[in-house]
């Protein structure tokens, strides 16, 4: 088949408010638009202005209403409790309208803000739905994070009310959840009125008398509710994400530009059909589990899995190939890095045999780059087209990808393929000028972004300028650093701000500096991102020490360990220190923070000609090689 990503791409590049006004036709507005796109108030752009419309109803309801009540809406499978469970589209529907009389019931309306900190468990896809049924602004907390990351985003969002449940289970270990929400609201200034609190049976907890709710006992006795029709310019959600420094970006994401946009990807990007079984094994806590564990494969009538488990270990590397044989799943959607577990523990993907795949067509990969070794591995075990697509919390969708629903364009391992209709990527050199074809400099977007991208940042619109808007007048800076080609292939080659990808899960290493410095024997710190062959990247902290510190250096590494995890989560997933006498600098004091990661990664590096003292540097290899780093050629 030939691909229509030309013409589709040229269609809208010749009149992008045209192309948007034809997409929104597949999703049903209470009241249609008065402008496709309010362009007024550079960088900030507002679609679909003037138009009503409630998300929750576009994902269940609307199909309800369309004869397809009996489908299957969400498949929940998981391994780590030996459940599993499927909701029709009337079952889920008729199970959020309850969970939303419920939350109405303390009070919540539109625009009041609704924190959800849940693990991987049918509720929590409820509770998002519930929150966009009433109009209210959902923010959902990644479960690894802890008490203090959720504290943050408290303050921040200042909800209502928070919707939790009594445990998290990973493999080996029950997280309890409870202990962390409390500590959450003690830290917290914001207090909310009530806590929603889903009691599970690996792990019940004690409720606080007043303010929490067991959440079956509340949903029992409540009185469904229906959908309240909202702007498209209001928010749908806020996720909170890392930034250069401590303090997350509350990423803010409409309701008409997202429906729009998520609609239009499932069809086009991701080549699916109403009716087909559609996987994302990410997490709820994630964007790519909003987009698409949730919204997208409901919005588009599609079943969706919500998978509690992992890819290896539950119980063996064939975990994904069982759920996709088993719910005859047509795509998949995961990070390179789930793949690189699975190839570590079946290198001859000698498990993927004993599954029938039939109905798999395609794998989508995305969250932290592609490295080719993982792209090959899949695409000959698996025998379908693996996809490589770019995105960021920050759009919601892709920015770069294979559009299947297109006809597949050849695939260059390393790349995510070429911009998707809404992008028009270019890359910039330090001045903000073009550079050739195959040069490397700072990848942007020409403004407006498409519909479904954040139209601002929660709390923050000065941030969302002077973060993104500012130093290239005209474009929305990626903070990915990259070149296109020739062909116009993009390909994306590393952050260019302090944010790293562990495990696809991304990192502010500004974050866990903060917390190495506040360690009372800590005078200094670095966070880099080291390579690694699992995760991709994973962090690695260097401590100064005050002076007159005279106690053992082990003991001084492995409490700034703990305080990573307590503060931050075992997400940050901070494991090793290591201790020296001086970070290296340049003459103005800017830590050198890319010449230590080149050395911990064994690259070969020049010592930039602005350094203070060169003498460092062998120190920092030393130090790095004691703790199984910079293995390669001495500096
Ligand atoms: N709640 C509490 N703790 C969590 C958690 C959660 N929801 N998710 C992860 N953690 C913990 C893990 O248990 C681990 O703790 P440990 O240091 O005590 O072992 C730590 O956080 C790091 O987690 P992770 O980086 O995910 O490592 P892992 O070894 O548990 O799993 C992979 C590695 C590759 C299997 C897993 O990261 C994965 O499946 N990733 C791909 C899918 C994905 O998440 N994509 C996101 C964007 S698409
Ligand atoms: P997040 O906001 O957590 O989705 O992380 C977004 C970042 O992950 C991007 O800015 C990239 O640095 C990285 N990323 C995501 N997808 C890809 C991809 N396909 N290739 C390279 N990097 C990617």
């Amino acid at each position: 088949m030939t691909s229509r990503y030309d013409a589709e791409y040229g269609a809208w590049r010749r009149d992008p408010e045209a192309f948007w006004a034809r997409a929104a036709e597949d999703i049903h507005w209470d009241k249609r638009w008065d402008k496709v796109l309010e362009a007024g108030k550079p960088p900030f752009y507002r679609w679909f202005v003037g138009g009503r419309v409630n998300t929750c109803f576009n994902a269940l309801d609307r199909h309800v209403d369309a004869g397809h009540g009996d489908r299957l809406a969400l498949i929940y499978d998981s391994p780590v409790t030996g459940q599993k469970k499927t909701y029709t589209y009337r079952a889920f529907r008729d199970e959020v309208a309850k969970l939303a009389g419920a939350i109405a019931a303390e009070g919540v309306k539109a625009g009041d803000r609704v924190i959800i900190y849940m693990p991987m468990v049918p509720e929590a896809v409820m509770a998002m739905l519930a929150c966009a049924r009433l109009g209210a602004v959902h923010s959902v907390v990644f479960g690894g994070f802890a008490a203090n990351e959720l504290a943050t985003r408290i303050d921040d969002a200042k909800p209502v009310m928070v919707l939790s449940a009594s445990c998290g289970i990973e493999p080996g270990r029950l997280v309890a959840y409870k202990p962390l929400l409390d500590g959450a609201i003690d830290l917290a200034k914001h207090k909310p009125k009530a806590c929603l609190v889903l009691q599970r049976d690996q792990q019940r907890c004690e409720l606080v008398e007043g303010r929490d709710r067991d959440w079956r006992e509340t949903v029992a006795k409540a009185a469904p509710v229906g959908c309240v029709s909202v702007a498209a310019t209001d928010p749908l959600y806020v996720l909170y994400t890392s930034g250069t420094t401590g303090a997350p970006k509350g990423i803010v994401r409409d309701n008409g530009g997202h429906l729009v946009a998520l609609h239009w990807s499932m069809k086009n990007i991701y080549g699916m059909q109403p009716g087909e079984v559609y996987w994302a094994a990410s997490d709820v806590g994630w964007v790519v589990g909003h987009s698409y564990i949730v919204y997208a494969p409901l919005i588009y009538g599609c079943t969706t899995i919500l998978y509690e488990g992992k890819p290896v270990g539950t119980p063996d590397a064939g975990a994904f190939w069982r759920v996709i044989s088993e719910y005859k799943c047509a795509a998949m959607f995961t990070a390179p890095t789930a793949f690189r577990a699975i190839k570590r523990d079946d290198p001859k993907g000698t498990l993927i045999g004993k599954y029938d795949l039939r109905h798999f067509r395609t794998l989508f990969l995305a969250g932290e780059r592609c490295d080719p070794d993982t792209l090959y591995w899949a695409q000959e075990h698996l025998k379908v087209p693996v996809i490589d697509h770019w995105w960021q919390t920050e759009t919601g969708w892709s920015i770069a990808a294979n559009c299947m629903g297109l006809g597949m364009l050849p695939v260059k391992p390393g790349s995510p393929t070429r911009a998707v209709p809404g992008y028009d990527l270019q890359v910039l050199d330090g001045a903000g000028r073009p550079v050739k074809p195959g040069d490397i400099g700072a990848i942007v977007a020409k403004l407006p972004l498409p519909p479904g991208s954040f139209p601002t940042l929660w709390n923050a619109e000065q941030r969302y300028v002077d973060s993104y808007m500012k130093e290239y007048p005209g474009y929305y800076k990626t903070g990915d650093a990259g070149f296109i080609d020739q062909d116009g292939y993009v390909f994306v080659m590393a952050r260019t701000d302090d944010v790293i990808n562990v495990a696809g899960h991304r990192l502010s290493t500004g974050a866990i500096e903060e917390v190495l410095a506040s360690h009372p024997d800590v005078a200094e710190c670095a966070v880099i991102g080291a390579a690694d062959s699992m995760k991709g990247q994973v962090p690695l902290g260097f401590l100064v020490l005050k002076a007159g510190v005279h106690r053992a250096d082990a003991d001084i590494v492995a409490e700034t360990v703990k305080m990573v995890r307590d503060r931050i989560g075992p997400v940050a997933f901070f494991k090793v220190a290591t201790v020296v006498k001086r970070l290296p600098k340049t003459r103005s004091g800017k830590i050198l923070r890319g010449t230590m990661q080149k050395i911990a990664d064994s690259e070969t590096y020049k010592a930039p000609a602005t350094i203070d003292d060169p003498g460092v540097l062998p120190e920092i290899t030393e130090a790095l090689r004691a703790v199984g780093y910079a293995r390669g050629k001495m500096a």
